[in-house]
């Protein structure tokens, strides 16, 4: 047995992998057997079904200037725009009628949205029958409690990167530790919580991946959403490359199933914008959730995080149809339930 095998053995039998195997993982020349042990872990544990979660961008005012994020608030040629409280309940109404058992409502960090007013569109929301995502970035520990005492059952918020030197330079500004603390509250007010990275950021290498998978598994998070970095134009890292970028955050992903093996793994959108069978062959490689976008006209292109975003000229209605296809082409389905970790082993599909 190869020693690459032998690795993969060993994060099969759910060992655990030390970082310097991890990263050796992460390093393979070859991820073909890689993809494969995650898409039959992913089988095994999450089954066929793929969980649909509607995701609605309501706001792209930004009080962050995160060097790679295109609604960085220093971004002057940045359209912004706001959903109304009213508009955002009206979006989430059409996604439960395009069958959508999750809504996820995600912005820039926008203090317009003061906690009375996000649990008040969270309270209306949850009359919808759906369970509701939060992705809104870095709040106090009493802001989270309100929301989830409006309702909210998930929140988002990627670590971005473990490294805290390079979190620090790439997020100006913030503090990691601070970052880490809001994924602690989450975990303690009992919410689902998602974590995830971006991968091949400036100065980050296969170790510090490592230590985010690791970083993930100890946490541990009910959901990892790993994307690559797309260097946006009108940002400071507007000459950075993206080579290698999808490779390397496909074989995260599929490492994230061997690690964590019945989590929820979204095929995340920037994949696409790389390949264009991005987010299928995600789905193969460990993935078992889709978000496709529910905002509406013109505002699905300004939120632009990164340049070549997917679907921007559709509409919500043709892109729930599309992605529907999509999984069925390579023989899955879309589950009809809520889809919240562990679902599946419950023998919920
Ligand atoms: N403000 C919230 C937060 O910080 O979690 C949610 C919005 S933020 C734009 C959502 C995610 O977009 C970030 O966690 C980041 O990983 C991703 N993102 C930002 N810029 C990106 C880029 N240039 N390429 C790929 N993903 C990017
Ligand atoms: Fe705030 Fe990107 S800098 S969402």
């Amino acid at each position: 047995m190869t020693d690459e095998n032998a690795l993969l053995a060993k994060a099969l039998a759910r060992a655990p992998l030390t970082r310097a195997e991890t990263a050796a993982l992460l390093s393979v020349k070859n991820p073909r057997p890689l993809f494969e042990a995650a898409d039959r872990v992913r089988k095994a544990f999450v089954g066929d079904g793929v969980y649909l979660r509607g995701l609605i961008e309501f706001s792209n005012y930004c009080k962050n200037d995160c060097l790679y994020c295109g609604i960085r608030r220093s971004n002057a040629s940045a359209r912004r725009y706001r959903l109304t409280p009213e508009e955002i309940v009206h979006t989430a109404k059409k996604a439960a009628g395009y069958g959508y058992k999750t809504v996820v409502l995600q912005s820039g960090e926008d203090p317009w949205f003061d906690a009375d007013t996000m649990a008040d569109i969270i309270r209306q929301i949850k009359t919808l029958d759906v369970a509701v995502t939060l992705s809104l970035g870095e709040k106090t520990r009493e802001e989270y409690a309100a929301y989830r005492r409006a309702g909210a059952d998930r929140y988002l918020l990627r670590i971005e990167t473990t490294d805290k030197a390079l979190y620090e330079k790439m997020d100006p500004g913030m503090s990691w530790d601070n970052r880490v603390r809001c994924l602690c509250d989450l975990k303690e007010l009992g919410y689902e919580v998602g974590s995830g990275s971006l991968v091949g950021l400036p100065g980050q290498t296969t170790e510090s991946l490592a230590d985010d998978l690791l970083f993930f598994k100890e946490l541990p998070v009910d959901m990892a959403g790993i994307g690559p970095f797309i260097p946006h134009p009108q940002t400071p890292l507007a000459g950075e490359t993206v080579q290698g970028h999808f490779e390397l955050a496909l074989k995260m992903m599929a490492l994230m199933r061997l690690l964590l093996p019945d989590i929820n793994i979204p095929a995340t959108t920037a994949m696409e914008t790389l390949h264009p069978r991005g987010r299928l062959l995600a789905l193969e490689s460990g993935a078992n959730v889709v978000m496709p976008n529910v905002t509406e006209g013109d505002y699905r292109k300004f939120y632009e995080l990164y340049p070549g975003k997917i679907c921007t000229g559709d509409t919500p209605d043709r892109c729930r149809g599309c992605i529907q296809a999509k999984i069925e082409s390579i023989g899955r389905t879309v589950s009809p339930v809520y889809g919240f970790h562990g679902d599946y082993l419950k023998g919920k599909k």
